[in-house]
């Protein structure tokens, strides 16, 4: 451990390890109190770095067109952004030639990379995937198979999967959105290569809280978000073998993704503008590759001191809740990033959460987390509860949700609540919203992917 400040009396790394924006939020709950906004939804979207934040500051006056303009400000920009790709190679680390495709996140990434996988070959998948990385794959040849109850039997399963010699490509998440738990990656790379298949890795969740190396785990592609990587400037990103990608089928047709246009013909470019048609996201993928960098910048070991610390005390917290179940998918994991997934019995998980927020200042993220086969397998069909965390959280934080969940246990809800389209909602809502966001009843909106 490098860093004493990190350090509480209880020897646990629990203070923030980095900066980030809204830490200070300041949250109405129901009874007409403020308190400091409890932010445990980092799995769906981190905040942004102070840093980051404070970058973009810094070369927005420079703005410009990007690949477009002869003027100086458009000259620094296409830097911007082309150095942005270098960076995020870098990140992963990835080979010389791997193409760094800026998208707009995750999904983005997973359905440009469907269009480039030959067709001669099937895309395998396990259920436990969030939908971005089952559904672009259900208009080319695919299986998605059950993981078994181990990640071993998984393993063994995928192998006779492959053994079939049909994939062309193993699609796998580093780390579940759901649970957290965290796949071996490069196993299941080895195991893909030997029978002849490529593998990418949605790391979505994982590239937020480890070191991604493409190169010494054999990946072959690579994904992930701005937006769960503390840049929420609108980009995500695919690295990955360049064969494939220059070869498929430009993701966004429209300017810059050619070579030469007739009137009702074209010929479209190699390399990453193929896919990126259009004016591109400068600050976005500027504002991505620096998150990057101070992500690599991070003591190794503080990193994951300070995440374990919280995720352990959450873990024992919640264990020591009568009525409370934390789920998992593989019953032999021994890793996980900072997602913890549970129930309390006898309330809908959507009812909870809006109890903590509304009673508590806590947020968190209730529903199927856009993972309905693997919620309907865990025997969760109407969902269950995540908490989530990162650089910016604090042992507070843990305190604060399992002092919400245990008064609640204790003595039920403070006050009534109904279902406004399709989401819990306080009965009477008191709490203000600022004049640039009114409140709109009837918008809460059944939550993405909570219903079916
Ligand atoms: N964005 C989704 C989540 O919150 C998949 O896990």
């Amino acid at each position: 451990m490098t860093n004493a400040l990190l350090e509480d009396v209880d020897g646990l790394t629990t203070a923030p390890l980095a900066a980030v924006l809204g830490a200070e939020l300041q949250a109405p709950v129901i009874d007409g109190a403020t308190v400091r906004y409890v932010n445990l939804d980092y799995a769906a979207s981190t905040p942004a770095l102070q840093s980051v934040n404070d970058y973009v500051q810094r070369v927005l006056p420079y703005y410009a067109s990007v690949h477009r303009g002869a003027g100086y400000a458009s000259q620094i920009s296409t830097s911007l952004y082309e150095n942005a790709r270098r960076t995020v190679r870098t990140f992963v680390g990835g080979r010389e030639d791997d193409a760094v495709i800026f998208t707009r996140n995750t999904t983005d990434s997973l359905n440009l990379l469907a269009g480039c996988v030959p067709v001669d070959g099937e895309v395998l998948y396990l259920d436990l995937e969030h939908h971005a990385n089952l559904l672009p794959w259900f208009d080319r040849p695919h299986r998605g198979i059950v993981a078994a109850e181990t990640i071993e039997g998984t393993l063994t399963a995928l192998e006779e999967e492959l053994e079939s010699g049909r994939v062309s490509l193993l699609a796998v998440t580093g780390a579940s959105n759901v649970t957290g738990e965290i796949l071996p990656i490069d196993r299941l790379a080895r195991v893909a290569h030997e029978h002849g298949a490529r593998i990418v890795v949605d790391a979505a969740q994982l590239a937020p809280h480890r070191r991604l190396d493409l190169v010494r785990d054999g990946i072959d592609y690579v994904v992930f978000s701005g937006h769960k990587l503390y840049a929420p400037f609108g980009a995500g990103v695919l690295v990955g073998r360049p064969d494939w990608l220059d070869a498929g089928t430009p993701h966004l047709a429209g300017g810059g993704a050619v070579k030469t246009v007739k009137v009702d013909s074209v010929s479209w470019t190699t390399g990453p503008a193929r896919h990126e048609g259009g004016s591109p996201n400068v600050l976005g993928a500027a504002a991505l590759a620096h998150a990057t960098e101070v992500l690599a910048a991070l003591d190794a070991d503080d990193w994951l001191a300070h995440e374990s610390a919280l995720r352990n005390a959450l873990i024992e917290g919640l264990a020591a809740l009568s009525g409370v179940t934390v789920h998992r998918i593989f019953s032999d994991s021994t890793d996980a990033i900072g997602v913890v997934n549970f129930s309390v019995h006898g309330y809908d998980a959507g009812l909870v959460a809006a109890y903590l927020s509304a009673e508590h200042g806590v947020g968190l993220r209730d529903g199927k987390f856009c993972a309905h086969p693997l919620l309907k397998r865990l025997g969760l069909p109407s969902g269950s509860l995540r908490a989530s965390f990162g650089l910016g959280s604090r042992h507070d934080d843990v305190d604060r949700l399992l002092a919400g969940l245990a008064s609640l246990i204790r003595n039920g809800l403070g006050t009534d609540y109904v279902v406004d389209a399709g989401r819990w909602v306080p009965a009477v809502e008191t709490r203000a919203f600022p004049d640039w966001a009114p409140h709109t009843p009837g918008t809460a909106g059944a939550a993405p992917c909570t219903t079916d």
